[in-house]
C-alpha cells in the first residue's frame, strides 16, 4: 500500500499543529502502522519533540525528516513509498511555500484552537486546500468543557462548509507536558486524552480510506 501523507496546517500560531501531528503519530505507532514525521516549520518544535523522545525512550519508533518549501514533495515521495503514514508540520503562515505540503497531501488538518479568533484565520489554508481541489478538515483544539465557546466555534465551522472532526481535543494539561517529553498524552498513563487521541486517530483514518 502507498503511504498516505497527511498535513496539519493553520494560519495561527499556537492553534495546535504540532500537538496534533504528535499524537496522531504515537498512536499510529500504537495501532501497528509506521510513521513519519516531516517537520516544514522552521521554529522545529516537532523536531525538537522528536528529539526529546529519542533521548527519552532510545528509538522514537517513527521516522524524522525537515524539509523547506520545494523539498516537501521530494520528501513526501520518498517517504509516502516506506511508511504507511506521513505526518506533515507547517509553519504558522499561509502562503506560496505551502502549496508543496498541501499539494501532497490525501487529507488536510487544520486545528482550530476553540477560539474565534483562530476560526477567522482557517480561511487563508481552506481557500488553499479548496484550490489544490484537497479535502480539509477542522479539529476542535483545547475545547473547554462546559463553555459555549466550543460549541459556538463548531457551529461557525459547519458554516464555513468546512468539514469539521466529530473527535476533539480538550484543553488538558498532559498534552503540553508529555509536547516537551517527547511523548503523545497516550504515553503518560490512561486518562481522558487516551480516549480523545484514539478517538481521532479512528477518525482520521477512516477519512483517509474513504
Ligand atoms: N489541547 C491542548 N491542551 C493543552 N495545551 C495545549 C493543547 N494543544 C496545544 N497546547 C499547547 O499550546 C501550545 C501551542 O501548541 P502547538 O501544538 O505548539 O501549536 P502550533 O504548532 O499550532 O503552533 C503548546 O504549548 C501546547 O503544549
Ligand atoms: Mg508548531
Amino acid at each position: 500500500m502507498a503511504g498516505k501523507v497527511i498535513t496539519v496546517a493553520q494560519q495561527k500560531g499556537g492553534s495546535g499543529k504540532t500537538t496534533l501531528a504528535v499524537n496522531l503519530a504515537v498512536a499510529f505507532g500504537r495501532r501497528g502502522l509506521t510513521v513519519a514525521l516531516l517537520d516544514t516549520d522552521p521554529q522545529g518544535s516537532l523536531g525538537r519533540w522528536f528529539m526529546a523522545r529519542r533521548e527519552r525512550l532510545g528509538a522514537a519508533g517513527m521516522e524524522f525528516s525537515t524539509a523547506s518549501a520545494w523539498g516537501v514533495s521530494y520528501e513526501c515521495e520518498k517517504l509516502r513509498k516506506v511508511v504507511d503514514i506521513v505526518l506533515v508540520d507547517t509553519p504558522p503562515k499561509v502562503d506560496a511555500d505551502l502549496r508543496p505540503a498541501l499539494r501532497e497531501a490525501d487529507l488536510i488538518l487544520v486545528p482550530v484552537a476553540a477560539s474565534h479568533v483562530d476560526l477567522w484565520a482557517t480561511e487563508g489554508v481552506l481557500d488553499l486546500a479548496a484550490r489544490e481541489r484537497k479535502r480539509a478538515t477542522i479539529v476542535l483544539n483545547r475545547a473547554k468543557a462546559g463553555t459555549r465557546l466550543a460549541e459556538e466555534v463548531a457551529l461557525a465551522a459547519a458554516e464555513l462548509s468546512a468539514e469539521l472532526m466529530a473527535a476533539r481535543f480538550a484543553n488538558r494539561v498532559v498534552y503540553a507536558e508529555t509536547l516537551g517529553q517527547g511523548l503523545g498524552a497516550q504515553e503518560a498513563g490512561r486518562s481522558a486524552a487516551t480516549t480523545e487521541v484514539e478517538a481521532m486517530a479512528e477518525e482520521v483514518l477512516a477519512l483517509l480510506a474513504d
